[in-house]
C-alpha cells in the first residue's frame, strides 16, 4: 500500500472515531479482582468480605451500575512477602478493572503501592494501614472500614472516661498493632492516662502466656489489645484462663471479639470494645441486611461483612454515576468521595482522604452479641497526615 493511500485511510479512520457517538450503555462484564485471605489466621475475615460484597451484587441482580460483574480471586494468605506478586497477578495477568482487598495492613501497604503506579482502582474492605488514606493517598483508592488510628483513638477516649489511669497495652508487632495502639495512647495521654507497658509479639504468634506474666507483674487498671480471627480466639481465652480477667479490665478495639464470640465462649463476656459496628443496631436497615445475610450464609454477619458489603455500595455508587461507563475514571471518583452510603453501621460518608467519617459505638460482650451501650465518639475522621490530594 503507497504511503498516500495509508495516509487516506488514516484520516477516514480519524473521521469515522469522532463521528461516532459514544454508547450510553457500556457492554461487557466488569473485572472485580477480590484479593482476600482464603488461608490463615485471618481467613474467616476474607469469607465474611466476600460474602458481603456478593450478597449486594446479588441484591443488584448481579450488576452494579448496569454492568455484569465477573470475579477473579486471589489467596494473599495475609503474607506481606508476597503481596506484590499476588496484586500484580490481578493488575497485570488478569488485567482487573477492580481490586476488593485486603483484610492485612501489611498486604494492603503493597497493593496501594500498586494501585497508585498503576491507576487501577483500589477499594479496601477492611486493612486499616494508615498511609492507605495517609501518605499513600490516591484518586484511585478508597476504603469502607476504617484507618487503624480510628478505633484505637475511640478506645483511649473511652478507656479515659472510665477514669482508668495506668495501661499496658498487647498487640502483634505489626502495622495495624503499631497504629492501634499509637492511637490508643494519643487518646488516653490526653485523658491523663499513662502506658506503664507496651507489649508486642510478631504476626501471627499465639503464644502469649509470656506476656501475660508481665501484665501480672505491671498491675495496669486496664489492658489495651489488638487482635482478630483466630489470634483473637485465643487471646481472649488465654486472658481468662491466667486469671487476669478478674482483676484487670480487658478492652480492645471491637476486632478483639467481633465474629469470634462462639468460639471465645464465657471467657468473652462483659469485654468492653469500641468499632464502628455493634450486632444490635436497631434500625430497618441493619435488620434488612443481617436477616438477608443470614438466610444467604446460614451464618451471623460481622464488621467484615458489612464492610464487604459497603465496598460493593461504593463502587456501584461510581458505576451508576458514569452510567457504567468505567472510562470516565475522574467523574467516578468524583462521585465515589462525595457518595453517602446507606450502611448497616449507619449514615457512611467519605473524607477528601477516601477514608470513612464515622460513629464509633462503645460495645459490651452479652451472650453471643457486642452490644452498643453508647457511642465512644461521633463522626470520628482520620487525621489523614501526610495526604495530599
Ligand atoms: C489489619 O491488618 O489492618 C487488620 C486485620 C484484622 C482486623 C483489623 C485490622
Amino acid at each position: 500500500m503507497s504511503l498516500r493511500i495509508l495516509a487516506l485511510a488514516a484520516c477516514a479512520a480519524a473521521a469515522l472515531a469522532t463521528s461516532v457517538p459514544a454508547l450510553s450503555q457500556p457492554a461487557g462484564k466488569l473485572k472485580v479482582g477480590l484479593m482476600l485471605p482464603a488461608t490463615g489466621t485471618f481467613a474467616a475475615l476474607g469469607n465474611a468480605i466476600e460474602n458481603g460484597f456478593k450478597l449486594h451484587v446479588a441484591e443488584q441482580g448481579g450488576k452494579l451500575g448496569g454492568r455484569e460483574i465477573e470475579y477473579v480471586k486471589v489467596d494473599d494468605e495475609s503474607d506481606p512477602s508476597k503481596a506484590t506478586d499476588n496484586v500484580n497477578k490481578l493488575i497485570k495477568r488478569d488485567n482487573v478493572d477492580v481490586i476488593i482487598g485486603t483484610v492485612h495492613s501489611g498486604v494492603a501497604m503493597a497493593m496501594a503501592k500498586a494501585a497508585k503506579e498503576s491507576g487501577t482502582m483500589l477499594i479496601v474492605p477492611n486493612a486499616g494501614a494508615d498511609a492507605v488514606t495517609g501518605a499513600m493517598c490516591a484518586k484511585n483508592i478508597f476504603r469502607t472500614s476504617f484507618s487503624n488510628w480510628q478505633p484505637g483513638y475511640a478506645t483511649g477516649v473511652v478507656a479515659a472516661q472510665k477514669g482508668y489511669k495506668k495501661a499496658v497495652t498487647i498487640t502483634w508487632n505489626y502495622a495495624a498493632g503499631s497504629e492501634m495502639v499509637k492511637g490508643f495512647t494519643e487518646a488516653f495521654e490526653k485523658g491523663g492516662g499513662t502506658i506503664a507497658k507496651h507489649l508486642t509479639l510478631p504476626f501471627p504468634n499465639v503464644e502469649f502466656q509470656a506476656l501475660l506474666t508481665e501484665v501480672a507483674a505491671q498491675k495496669p487498671d486496664v489492658v489495651f489489645s489488638f487482635f482478630a480471627g483466630g489470634g483473637a480466639v485465643k487471646f481472649v481465652k488465654d486472658y481468662d484462663a491466667a486469671g487476669l480477667k478478674k482483676t484487670v479490665p480487658l478492652m480492645g478495639t471491637g476486632f478483639l471479639t467481633d465474629g469470634t464470640l462462639e468460639a471465645q465462649g464465657d471467657s468473652a463476656q462483659g469485654v468492653i470494645t469500641t468499632l464502628h459496628y455493634a450486632d444490635g443496631i436497631d434500625t430497618p436497615r441493619n435488620t434488612a441486611f443481617r436477616n438477608k445475610y443470614a438466610v444467604t450464609y446460614k451464618s451471623q454477619p460481622d464488621v467484615y461483612a458489612v464492610q464487604g458489603y459497603d465496598a460493593a455500595q461504593l463502587l456501584a455508587w461510581g458505576l451508576t454515576a458514569v452510567k457504567g461507563d468505567f472510562a470516565q475514571k475522574d467523574a467516578m471518583y468524583f462521585a465515589m468521595n462525595k457518595a453517602v452510603l446507606s450502611s448497616p453501621r449507619g449514615k457512611l460518608a467519605f473524607s477528601t482522604a477516601h477514608n470513612p467519617v464515622q460513629d464509633f459505638y462503645i460495645r459490651e460482650v452479652k451472650g453471643k452479641e457486642n452490644v452498643s451501650v453508647g457511642i465512644a465518639v461521633k463522626a470520628l475522621a482520620d487525621p489523614a497526615r501526610g495526604c495530599k490530594l
